[in-house]
């Protein structure tokens, strides 16, 4: 007898190719023009982005891992979780290791990982309730959107790793806090990875490797548009650029036109023009303090709990709980 896997789906194909199409039609008439960076995560970007978490220069997901490594015995002490509810991707080590932690105490009955991405849910769902023996129910959904649509049972930790809250713009993270603070009880945990501020040499370096992979994650984006809306983009008459803005606290992705050109998006009867050196945003990833982390915390309606760095200081673990 082996765990039931379930799978909730509030997020179908077509409900994808839709929320891209706007985007990008939003996105390349805007000025200046912007692309949310979930669109780079097809096959191809998820694994350059799975290279650049083994680059020199990008420490994050290896601070992040260390911090998880010394600390998940005691996460799972200190909530008492039963369930574990993991936003985004769910294949990573890092859910090992506290999937590891909470079953070690033996009161882990269920894992939730929420993804957007049904294939790599339903891959992550089977591997891990095979592993660990383990009820899965998963949900394929965006954290934008169906926060509301977790599951409820059990006492849950809620774990949003990677930094990828550095992804949000202000308002979207408020949004996004209170959403979750809405959907959780005052006896559950949330546990948030954040990427610290630092010498700004570093942060520049881990968004603009010397092998050049993040250029390549950062044009990915085009492709995607070229292979699922019918563009014609030459991603090579884009330049990567990684910048560091102190008033936002963010470094910024952007893809600069190395000349001037004229796009057609096809499926979307778009046509585009770009200016030699005119830039496209495609991602922002803040940087935070300690303290920022604390008041955007407060601000959504969690109070820390406790915060944990890696030795070199470079990267935050927060549990928090909702504050009512
Ligand atoms: C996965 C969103 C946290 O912002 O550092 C890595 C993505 N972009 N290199 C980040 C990313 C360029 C990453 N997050």
């Amino acid at each position: 007898m082996s765990a039931t896997v379930e799978v909730d789906v509030h997020l179908v194909e077509a409900d994808r190719a839709a929320a891209m199409a706007h985007d990008v039609r939003v996105g390349l008439k805007a000025t200046p023009k912007v692309l949310p960076p979930v669109w780079f995560y097809d096959e191809a970007g998820s694994i350059l982005f799975d290279e650049i978490t083994r680059l020199p220069e990008y420490y994050p997901t290896r601070a992040e891992h260390a911090i998880l490594e010394a600390r998940s015995a005691e996460i799972a002490h200190r909530t008492g979780a039963t369930t574990l509810v993991e936003l985004g991707s769910g294949t990573s080590e890092k859910t090992r290791l506290l999937l590891d932690a909470l079953a070690g105490r033996g009161d882990l009955e269920r894992f939730v990982p929420l993804d957007v991405s049904e294939e790599v849910l339903r891959g992550a769902a089977d591997d891990i309730s095979r592993a660990y023996d383990l009820p899965v129910h998963a949900v394929v959904g965006d954290f934008h959107r169906h926060l509301r649509e977790l599951p409820r049972e059990g006492r849950r930790l809620v774990a949003f790793l990677g930094g990828t809250i550095g992804n949000f713009h202000p308002g979207q993270r408020r949004k996004f806090l209170a959403e979750l603070d809405a959907a959780m009880d005052h006896d559950e945990w949330l546990l948030l990875g954040t990427d610290l501020v630092k010498d700004e040499a570093r942060l520049v370096a881990a968004y603009d490797d010397a092998q050049g992979v993040t250029a390549e994650f950062n044009r990915n984006v085009l492709r995607v548009i070229n292979n699922e809306l019918g563009g014609d983009f030459d991603p090579d008459a884009f330049e990567h650029v990684a910048l560091w803005d102190p008033d936002n606290s963010w470094i910024e992705m952007r893809l600069r036109s190395r000349r001037d050109q004229h796009v057609r998006v096809a499926d979307l009867d778009l046509e585009v023009d770009f200016a030699a050196g005119e830039e496209l945003q495609t991602e922002i990833s803040t940087k935070f303090t300690p303290e920022g982390v604390r008041e955007v915390l407060w601000d959504g309606g969690f109070v820390v709990e406790e915060t944990w760095t890696d030795p070199a200081g470079d990267f935050q673990l927060t549990l928090a709980r909702p504050w009512c």
